[in-house]
């Protein structure tokens, strides 16, 4: 295993949609291994392959473990991710990036979601996600076809810088930073 290096805003790889993965082989397993190390060194809650650079259809989501968050502590390796199944009903919540440090924003996902993929063996599954656990799903399937979160602000003001590196808790809390400065920062984070 071995930690690499996340790619961030303004890397054009971040903006391609990512390739279908047709082989189980074991330099995929070996890039498994790498994501799920260099997402919990960045005490991320989900991670797509682009995001340290391989443009191959697959995401790792692991939400830490929560009593009153149901499937935290469970790893999703998925294969060729494919949403099925969205809900008509949205929820806003706020999301940060491991791609975008330094920042959250408020952003409309589906409540609940069908998924379909393939697990590391290759073999075929579904499973039904809800709530912050749906949100991840969106987030880390979006950067597959090339989509941030930043695409998708309920309105451009939406978004707060953060202390870098705190991104992810602040998501976890889903509350906006109290001394938050929107527009100016809105308009940094567009720059790509
Ligand atoms: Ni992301």
């Amino acid at each position: 295993m071995a930690l690499r290096e996340i790619i961030t805003l303004g890397d054009e790889r971040l903006r391609k949609r990512s390739e279908k993965i047709e082989k189980i082989t074991p330099e995929l397993q070996a890039l498994i291994d790498d994501m799920v190390e260099t997402m919990h060194e960045s005490a991320g809650v989900g991670l797509a392959a682009v995001q340290i650079g391989e443009l191959l259809n697959l995401i790792i989501v692991e939400l830490p473990e929560d009593e009153e968050e149901p499937h935290s502590g469970e790893r999703y390796i998925v294969i060729n991710p494919e949403i099925t199944k969205a809900s008509a009903e949205v929820e806003a919540g706020i999301e940060g990036c491991l791609s975008i440090p330094g920042y959250v924003g408020e952003v409309e996902r589906a409540s609940s979601i069908l998924v379909r993929g393939m697990d590391r063996r290759g073999k075929r599954f579904r499973l039904r996600a809800e709530g912050y656990l749906a949100r991840v799903f969106q987030h880390e399937i979006d950067h597959t076809q090339g989509t941030l979160y930043i695409d998708r602000l309920t309105a451009p003001e939406r978004i707060w810088p953060v202390t870098e590196g705190e991104e992810e808790e602040v998501e976890a809390r889903q509350q906006i930073p109290a001394d938050a400065t929107p527009s100016l920062a809105g308009e940094q984070v567009h720059e790509n």
